[in-house]
């Protein structure tokens, strides 16, 4: 069967911002357990507190590919320095969102590290026999330079990390793409100079087909 978007995207927009705002009280609520202090580096295996952190990401990003919602990115299985460079730049404030920020902030940075490898260690989930295959758009060798042939992300020359893009949800790709387009999402120049440069209907295009990889 063909996936089919939806349409209406926006109009689940107020729908999400409950959800969303639900997330987040449950995730204050985990969290304010006091860091004890003095201790070594925490263990997601071992350390109950720091793994009821990672629980809570798991709530949202889903352990084995199940997301809360469309709208949410798949991470695990990203390259590990894409990951922790997007949770810097949402602690920064270079990239913007409604909850990843207080996320973010709710690791230390050794603890921002510890989750990255974490989640950078888990495999992407198997291509859902659902996705639907669709023919390369024009112009999908420029994105595959940077992001290699597969889709599955490379290391930059400048030791920085392209992420996956082969599987994301469409949801999710489409509005990385709109938030680079629109400015709104600004941690990555060249993103964002190429996503003005092409249309609406490019940029869908080019997540269906990504989505379908
Ligand atoms: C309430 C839901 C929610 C929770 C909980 C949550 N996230 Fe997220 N996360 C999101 C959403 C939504 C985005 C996409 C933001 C955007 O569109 O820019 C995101 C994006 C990300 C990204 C960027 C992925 C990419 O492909 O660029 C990373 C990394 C990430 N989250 C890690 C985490 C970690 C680590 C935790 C736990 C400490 C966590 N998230 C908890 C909803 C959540
Ligand atoms: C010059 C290298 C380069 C080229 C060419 C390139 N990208 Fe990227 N892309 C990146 C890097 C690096 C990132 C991560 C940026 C950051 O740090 O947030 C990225 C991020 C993205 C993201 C966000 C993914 C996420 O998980 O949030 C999408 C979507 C994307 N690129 C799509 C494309 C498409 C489509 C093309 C072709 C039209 C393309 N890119 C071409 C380097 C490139």
């Amino acid at each position: 069967m063909r996936y089919n978007p939806p349409a209406t995207l926006h109009a689940r927009e107020a729908f999400l911002r409950i959800q969303i705002a639900f997330g987040v009280l449950v995730a204050l609520v985990l969290l304010a357990v006091p860091a004890r202090a003095g201790q070594g580096l925490p263990d997601p295996g071992t350390d109950r507190e720091f793994s009821a952190k990672l629980t809570v990401c798991n709530e949202c990003h889903g352990a084995s590919g199940i997301r809360k919602n469309a709208t949410i990115p798949l991470i695990g299985g990203q390259p590990e320095n894409y990951l922790l460079k997007q949770l810097h730049d949402f602690e920064r404030g270079d990239r913007r969102d409604e909850v990843m920020p207080w996320m973010a902030k709710t690791l230390t940075p050794p603890e921002l590290g510890i989750a990255a490898a974490y989640f950078a260690k888990q495999q992407w989930p198997a291509r859902s026999t659902a996705a639907a295959s669709t023919p390369p758009p024009p112009g999908v060798a420029v994105c595959q330079a940077c992001h290699a042939m597969d889709f599955v992300g490379a290391r930059q020359a400048d030791g920085t990390a392209a992420p996956r893009l082969a599987g994301q949800g469409y949801e999710y790709l489409v509005e990385a793409m709109r938030r680079f387009a629109e400015g709104e999402r600004k941690n990555h120049d060249v993103m964002t100079k190429m996503m003005a440069a092409m249309s609406r209907a490019d940029r869908e295009a080019m997540a269906r087909y990504l989505s379908g990889l």
